[in-house]
């Protein structure tokens, strides 16, 4: 069964005389077996879908389901559950550690909040989740500023599982670090999926990293998903002219250092404004019919395209 479920979402930008659809009819089932990745370049949308999904932007319109209930008419306990539920990683752990408080202190703080636990097991699981992160003990009583970029982020790592949650969303969370680091942190967090059931939505520039851990996968571009399957048939066969591109231009896509919120690039405006597939200017494949309509996606081949070729 799915962990969560969004229903047509939608979330618009002005952004002077523009207005852009950040995310547009946005359907997504995230099974608490997948390690789903979402993909697409700077401005797609992959953020704005983040926060929506953790409730910290509301959809203008659409739905979102944490299995059976409506993240937005949840409140009480259900609405403590979710958030206990929801683990959330963004890139910038700095900013997401409390300066003030000890590594110990931030790991356990959730814990505390949900008031359920002893102090003796609140003591094990922070121990549990730090040494499985690759915390070494003496780190514990240190502050943020004084850990390393690798160590902050396994922290926040540690922070954002520590409740167990059913659903980790991961918006690239590893691209600040080094190559190595990365792969020692992504192991790191596959061991603890197999420990416990929990969907990951890992949010990325990294191509490699999708191919080596992901089983689903959906492309975004420009706010709207243009396909969506199994990683492995995408990567073997890609179908959207979209995903043609990006699957062949791997290290251009991995550009590192991008600013918080996508800036609209002068190709994209003109794209935003189209009204039919905003790939148009793009696509060796055009055709008449894709400079005014919109494609919608399709089933074939198991999976899931947005292109009027198929
Ligand atoms: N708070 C905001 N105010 C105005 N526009 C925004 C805001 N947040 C996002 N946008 C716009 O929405 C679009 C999608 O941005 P988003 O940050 O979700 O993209 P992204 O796929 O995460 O990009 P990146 O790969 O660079 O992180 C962009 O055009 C961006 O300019
Ligand atoms: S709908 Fe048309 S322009 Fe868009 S990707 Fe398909 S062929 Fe290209
Ligand atoms: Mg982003």
């Amino acid at each position: 069964m799915e962990v969560l479920k969004t229903i047509d979402l939608n979330k618009t930008f002005k952004i002077k005389s523009l207005k852009i659809s950040a995310v547009e009819n946005f359907n997504i089932e995230i099974n608490r077996t997948d390690f789903f990745a979402l993909v697409g370049e700077s401005g797609s949308g992959k953020s704005t879908v983040a926060k929506l999904l953790t409730r910290l932007i509301k959809p203008e319109s659409g739905r979102i389901f944490f299995k059976e209930n409506d993240i937005w008419k949840i409140n009480g306990d259900d609405l403590k559950n979710f958030r206990k539920s929801i683990g959330l990683v963004f890139q910038d752990s700095y900013a997401s550690l409390n300066p003030r408080m000890k590594i110990i202190d931030i790991v356990q703080e959730p814990l505390k909040i949900h008031k359920k636990f002893k102090v003796y097991e609140i003591k094990s699981k922070v121990n549990e989740i730090l040494k499985n992160m690759g915390i070494d003990e003496v780190m514990f009583e240190r502050y943020p500023h004084q850990l390393s970029g690798g160590q902050r982020q396994r922290v926040a790592i540690s922070r954002a599982l520590i409740l167990e949650p059913e659903l980790l969303i991961a918006d690239e969370p590893l691209s600040a670090l080094d190559i190595s680091l990365q792969a020692s942190i992504l192991n790191q967090i596959i061991e603890i999926k197999k420990t416990r059931e929990m969907g990951i939505l890992l949010i990325t520039h990294d191509l490699n990293i999708v191919r080596a851990v992901s089983n689903r996968l959906a492309v975004m571009h420009l706010g709207r998903i243009v396909e969506e399957g199994q990683t492995k048939s995408i990567f073997s066969e890609p179908l959207h002219p979209y995903t043609k591109k990006l699957l062949n231009s791997i290290p251009d896509f991995q550009r590192r250092n991008r600013p918080k919120i996508a800036k609209i690039s002068t190709e994209n405006k003109l794209c935003w404004i189209l009204k039919g597939c905003r790939f148009f200017y793009r696509c060796d494949y055009r055709m008449d019919i894709c400079k005014d309509n919109v494609p919608q996606l399709k089933e074939i081949k198991n999976r899931k395209v947005r292109c009027f070729l198929y």
